[in-house]
């Protein structure tokens, strides 16, 4: 194949969104990294774009692999996050991320908002996190320690602080995304502080029962048609104070949402 014919199609895909890597060097490179699976059975586990795209983002952010922080089904689920971003392209409104950690997910929804557009700097986008870790769990968080409650007690999922990275360290991660608006805070209070506008696509990964029901009921009314927000713990046994949090906040709305097998729920403004 001629490299003029070469270039053409890594124009054609980079006009839909993708980006053509060689089989060869991408499996070589996921081996390196310990992302190949001995017998891949979905896509987003082959997914050339997606596996060096999430490559990228856990050694740009340092983000672990594994421990007892990193929950399960985390590469299906950010798989998930950008099919759900890719579908509110075009839709008018902000971005935002609550709950960043050290990057990952953000990294990756701007990674593809360049791959989709070009000349993408992270404006549009937002991020509000405590930049403290998880604010302090409360009755609605807690999980039994053993089949019986009353026997083996309640514990939290974490405690306050767990997920602590200051934000000097989160920017300087996104720095190929320089536009990026970064909002200090605890959630639900901060919220109040941000500017009057209207979203397209909200991503949700705060864990707890109070923060995750506040921002719901503040971003949700403030979705565009056919905006989403992606919540990343609903159906997480470890964080059970998150279905709670959205349940209720849904049923203040009068809303019903989608729960997803990977653990995420979806909530469509229609
Ligand atoms: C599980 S981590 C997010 C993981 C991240 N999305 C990623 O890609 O790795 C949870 C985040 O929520 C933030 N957080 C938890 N409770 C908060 C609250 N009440 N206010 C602000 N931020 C909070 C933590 O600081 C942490 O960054």
């Amino acid at each position: 194949m001629s490299v003029a014919v070469k270039r053409l199609i890594q124009h054609a895909a980079g006009c839909f969104g993708y980006q053509v890597v060689p089989v060869a060097a991408y499996a070589k490179a996921s081996r390196a990294l310990g992302l190949a699976d001995a017998s891949p059975s979905l896509l987003f586990q082959v997914d050339p774009v997606f596996q060096a795209s999430y490559a990228r983002g856990i050694a740009i952010t340092g983000t672990p692999e594994s421990g007892q922080v990193v929950c399960s089904k985390r590469e299906s689920r950010f798989y998930n996050l950008l099919s759900i971003h890719r579908w509110v392209a075009g839709i008018p409104g902000w971005q935002v991320e609550c709950g960043c950690w050290k990057g990952l997910s953000s990294f990756l929804l701007n990674e593809q908002a360049k791959r989709l557009k070009p000349s993408h700097d992270g404006a549009g986008f937002m991020i509000v996190d405590s930049f403290e870790g998880l604010s302090q769990p409360t009755a609605e968080d807690r999980v039994p320690r053993g089949p019986d409650p009353a026997l083996h007690g309640e514990q939290y999922g974490a405690p306050a602080g767990t997920f602590c990275c200051p934000q000097d360290a989160v920017r300087q991660s996104l720095s190929d995304f320089p536009a990026i608006e970064y909002h200090q805070g605890w959630i639900p209070k901060v919220l109040s502080t941000l500017p009057e506008r209207t979203y397209a696509f909200v991503h949700l990964d705060l864990d707890l029962h109070d923060p995750i029901r506040g921002a719901v009921e503040y971003f949700f009314p403030r979705l565009e048609r056919g905006g989403v927000i992606v919540l990343d713990d609903y159906g997480s046994l470890a964080w059970p104070g998150a279905m709670k949090g959205v349940d209720d906040a849904a049923a203040a709305l009068g809303q019903s949402l989608i729960p997803l097998s990977s653990g995420q729920a979806l909530l469509v403004r229609r």
